[in-house]
């Protein structure tokens, strides 16, 4: 019998392991194949084009390779620019990650939310539309921060964060215009829900954070709803595509997700 065909989890970085925790725990024998595009990382900083040129071919390069069930898209940033052209280009689901504005607009007791994202990402006119259609009677204020994204490498490799730095962050988000009454923050990369904690414990005042991870998650246990998984999970594996980045310190907060097995294409 073939092994079973895993579930591809697909971000620039280690953003999509926020995304793996909630899959692990409604999934949790489902083979894994996590896919770091670390030769591509950061994508915030990038255009469009660049992200649009670069994620459907390396997805379908992907998609040959382990042949998955699905891929999730846990990236914000290629999610809300190329999910379209990757629908259309591969034969297989996919579901992708956008901005929880929605599920932000129904708490938000101020009517005024941050959305904090990578700077690709909160200039989509994706989250135009999604502002528009959930969101009509709240200010919704940007900031997108490349900073916090590296934090959260820095944090899973196990290094110290200067908790002012979070601090930085929010208090540029608090200073935009709008951004005095917020109540509420999207965690509009999945880089920042791994930092919650310090982004919380930064935070000026109280507030109230909210991503889509959870939603992610059992969107992709109800699409393989018939699928016959494993009747144990088997080792995770993480993938690098850049031979360049250094793995090993990598290795134990990896591990924390499950994957124990670490190679680079
Ligand atoms: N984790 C990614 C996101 O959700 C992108 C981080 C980056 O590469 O800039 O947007």
């Amino acid at each position: 019998m073939r092994d079973p065909r895993p579930l591809l989890v697909f971000d620039s970085g280690i953003g999509g392991l926020s995304v793996l925790r909630p899959l692990r725990a409604l999934l949790p024998t489902a083979p894994i194949v996590y896919v770091a595009d670390s030769a591509g990382y950061p994508y915030g900083t990038k255009n469009a084009a660049e992200i649009e040129a670069r994620v459907p071919a390396l997805l379908g390069r992907l998609a040959e390779r382990f042949d998955p069930e699905l891929i999730v898209i846990a990236c914000n940033t290629a999610s809300t620019i190329a999910l379209d052209v990757v629908r259309a280009a591969l034969d297989l689901p996919i579901v992708g990650t956008v901005p929880a504005i929605k599920p932000a607009a129904a708490v938000s007791q101020t009517r005024a939310i941050g959305v904090l994202g990578t700077e690709a990402t909160v200039r989509q006119p994706y989250v135009d539309r999604l502002a528009a259609e959930f969101a009509a009677d709240c200010t919704v204020v940007r900031h997108g921060s490349a900073e916090l994204v590296d934090l959260a490498e820095a944090k899973l490799r196990g290094e110290r964060t200067d908790p002012a730095a979070f601090a930085r962050i929010l208090d540029a988000l608090y200073a935009s215009e709008g951004g005095a009454r917020i109540d509420t923050i999207v965690l509009a990369c999945t880089h920042f829900p791994l930092v919650e904690d310090e982004l919380a414990a930064a935070s000026a005042r109280p507030i109230r954070f909210v991503d889509g991870k959870e939603g992610i998650a059992r969107r992709t246990a109800w699409l393989t709803r018939d699928h016959v998984w494993p009747a144990e999970a088997p080792e995770g594996r993480a993938v690098f595509t850049g031979r360049t980045t250094a793995i090993e310190p990598y290795r134990t907060g990896l591990a924390a997700f499950g994957l124990t097995r670490v190679e680079t294409l």
